[in-house]
């Protein structure tokens, strides 16, 4: 990845870094050179609790600029005051961004500098999250990360492995380069207007959904998500504004993508009703459970003594995609979905196409050895209306993020048939 190029889409951007109290400051530092190098200007702005991990010292080395600290000081005030600070940037990158840090920006505090800047600048607005696996998971996070997603902040990650403290799991600051990459994949789309995809907003979901049956079990299923994700990442490269909706997995959001978490597929629904409208594609990725308990149990369900079987009442859930088909024409995206079959791949799909009213479908064959679930790769029949009537191309063995832009080349071309007739 050409990371250390001095020119390209950032060259010139200012970029106001903010840095909060987590581990993951150190890697801040490395983030400001690439930043500088990149072109970028670069100032700086740390919380009190930030200075214990990494000292403003080493910033301002790096970016040449004295970094500010504090709301309150009259004499960085008097050289650029805060209001002004907040103007003169383009880009509110803040790395990492904890999860108190989230907290306060979800309800709009400006209790410090950083939070204040937030507030005041109508910049676009950038933050990688990084925080313990557990506080992340927390739905008091979730939603401070759903609600900050919808007042327009851009979640990069957090990435999934080991953690400082020693647990293991989603919550890792993406890696500098991963994060000055993101920023460069929006930002190319945006200004160089130049990808087949650029002004058009996709909508994926992907991943399992998770049907609750008590407080500590739950239905689910062995998708991945990794079709998906590969998907949302071959759409933001074509320079499309991409929406990813995913179910619980262990990947993290792919650069440039907006990503919106959820669990249940009541959850995917309401998601998806609402960005649909919105979008020119939408592409049904997720294994969405067909059943939920018809009630979550509010207390774990204890083995009966005497007795072998325990009965669970399933109900249907939404027919995700087939709702979004079923739109008004003039609200309705182009519909693409995905069947996972274990045989009869071909009847079962074309059934689907027509009674979901889709207009695409990737038909994959998940009993084949080493392809479909949880694997990198990937081999499936692809069938769409096409101007003639159905059409269909059979797509080799091939590794997922090779077939996401075969997807994709698809989709638009029936997008820009269905736009032109
Ligand atoms: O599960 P099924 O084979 O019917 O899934 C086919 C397509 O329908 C997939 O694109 C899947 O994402 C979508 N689907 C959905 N909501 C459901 C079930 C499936 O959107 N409840």
């Amino acid at each position: 990845m050409p990371m250390s190029s001095p020119s390209g889409p950032t060259t010139g951007r200012r970029v106001l870094l903010g840095i909060s109290a987590g581990i993951a400051a150190y890697k801040s530092a490395l983030l400001a050179r690439l930043l500088k190098q990149a072109g970028c200007e670069v100032r700086v702005v740390m919380t009190q609790g930030a200075q214990a991990f990494i000292t403003p010292l080493t910033l301002q080395a790096l970016t040449g600029e004295t970094v500010r600290t504090s709301l309150l000081d009259p004499e960085a005030e008097a050289g650029m005051g805060h209001i002004e600070l907040a103007r003169w940037a383009d880009t509110i990158l803040i790395a990492p961004a904890t999860a108190d840090l989230m907290a306060r920006l979800a309800v709009g505090m400006a209790d410090d500098l950083l939070t204040t800047l937030c507030l005041a600048s109508d910049a676009e607005k950038v933050m990688a999250p990084a925080m313990n696996q557990a506080m992340w998971a927390h739905p008091a996070t979730r939603r401070n990360a759903a609600r900050l997603a919808e007042d327009g902040w851009r979640l990069l990650g957090p990435d999934s492995g080991d953690q400082a403290c020693g647990d293991v799991g989603p919550g890792r600051m993406l890696e500098p380069e991963a994060i000055l990459e993101a920023l460069r994949v929006a930002e190319g789309a945006a200004n160089t207007g130049k990808g087949p995809a650029s002004g058009l907003t996709i909508t994926i979901t992907a991943g399992p959904t998770r049907e609750p049956l008590d407080p500590v079990r739950y239905l689910s299923n062995h998708s991945s998500g990794k079709m998906g994700y590969a998907l949302a990442e071959a759409a933001a490269a074509l320079g499309a504004r991409v929406k990813l909706i995913s179910g619980p997995v262990a990947l993290a959001c792919p650069a440039g993508v907006e990503c919106l978490e959820v669990e249940t597929a009541r959850e995917m629904h309401a998601a998806a009703q609402r960005l649909a409208p919105e979008s020119d594609l939408f592409i049904g990725c997720a294994a969405v459970a067909d059943y939920r308990a018809e009630t979550a149990a509010e207390h774990k369900i204890k083995k009966v003594e005497g007795e072998d079987a325990l009965t669970l009442r399933l109900v249907k859930n939404p027919d995700i995609i087939a709702a979004v088909a079923a739109l008004p024409e003039a609200s309705r995206p182009l519909v693409v979905g995905f069947a996972a079959e274990t045989r009869d791949v071909e009847r079962y799909a074309r059934d689907k196409l027509a009674r979901k009213g889709l207009d695409m479908i990737i038909a994959n064959d998940v009993s084949r050895e080493g392809l479909g679930f949880g694997s990198d790769h990937n081999a499936a029949l692809m069938l769409w209306r096409g101007t003639a009537g159905e059409e269909q191309e059979h797509l080799a063995p091939q590794p997922k993020r090779e077939m996401a832009r075969a997807v994709m080349g698809r989709a638009l071309a029936c997008l820009a048939a269905r736009t032109t007739r």
